[in-house]
């Protein structure tokens, strides 16, 4: 089965981002430790990144078109973007909002998430194993 995995803005320099909050891997390592989970659980998954959000909003419409379980991390767009939130009201199948920081424990600005109310769950603050731990959520969810 396919999924759609969506990185928000400046997930992909996660090279030059603060290893202490974000983890050691850098966007390509991560992309890889996704594709490669994904597998392990019988999934084909289409691992993205923008920092646009027209272009989220857009692979969110694609993702509700064609019926694709998401794993969204959203970046600092969680914390603001109505527009996000509304396009990923849309889905039909599973979302789920990953984080690799926990940013409940981080500035206050980071504690609003406006997607989370339409999400099925939301795994925050284990770096890149919050993927992981979102892959076999979701694996869990569609049996
Ligand atoms: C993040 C947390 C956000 O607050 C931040 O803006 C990011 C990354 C995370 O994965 O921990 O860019 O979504």
């Amino acid at each position: 089965m396919k999924i759609i995995v969506i990185n928000g803005p400046n997930l992909a320099r996660l090279d030059i981002r603060d290893s202490s909050i974000y983890g050691d891997l850098n966007y390509s390592e991560l992309k890889s430790l996704i594709e490669t989970s994904s597998k392990k659980v019988g999934f084909e998954a289409d691992v993205r990144q923008s920092n646009d959000e027209a272009t989220i909003i857009g692979w969110l419409h694609e993702a509700a078109d064609s019926k694709t379980p998401v794993i969204i991390n959203p970046a600092a767009f969680t914390h603001y973007s109505y527009a996000i939130r509304d396009a990923a009201e849309l889905l039909t199948t599973p979302l789920i909002e990953v984080h690799l920081s926990n940013p409940m424990a981080r500035e206050e600005f980071r504690h609003t998430s406006v997607i989370s109310g339409v999400a099925n769950g939301t795994i925050t603050g284990f770096g890149p194993n919050s993927y992981v731990l979102a892959i076999n959520a979701l694996k869990a969810l569609l049996g």
